[in-house]
């Protein structure tokens, strides 16, 4: 299977370029602004970038563990399955199934 391959996957990120601790920005045509995570574990995970309380990019925030405190007004979601976990967030950041295929994070949807 190839990234961008007829099953749906599209490529974001190079995992080699990622590192844990320093979510990336991406843009890819037809889709919101994502955020693309490396985690201690080595997985990788795809959220929305933009915050669901404000515009903050959820790529200039700070991980801690599997979650991502906004730069703004520190809400927390998690990035595995998008939950708000610290108020002033509330709603959930969308979650994008991610896989690595050939080196890169490819994401479906
Ligand atoms: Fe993210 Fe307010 S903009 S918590």
């Amino acid at each position: 299977m190839a990234a961008d391959d007829a099953d749906g996957w599209r490529a974001v990120y190079e995992v080699d370029f990622l590192e844990v601790g320093t979510p990336q920005r991406v843009l890819l045509d037809g889709l919101p602004p994502l955020a693309v995570f490396k985690l201690a574990d080595g997985s990788c995970h795809v959220t929305a970038d933009t915050c669901t309380h404000g515009e903050a990019s959820l790529a200039d925030g700070f991980v801690e563990g599997d979650e991502i405190e906004c730069p703004w007004h520190s809400g927390r979601f998690c990035v595995r399955d998008g939950r708000a976990t610290a108020m002033p967030a509330t709603e959930a950041i969308r979650v994008f199934p991610a896989s690595v295929i050939d080196g890169r994070v490819c994401i479906r949807g």
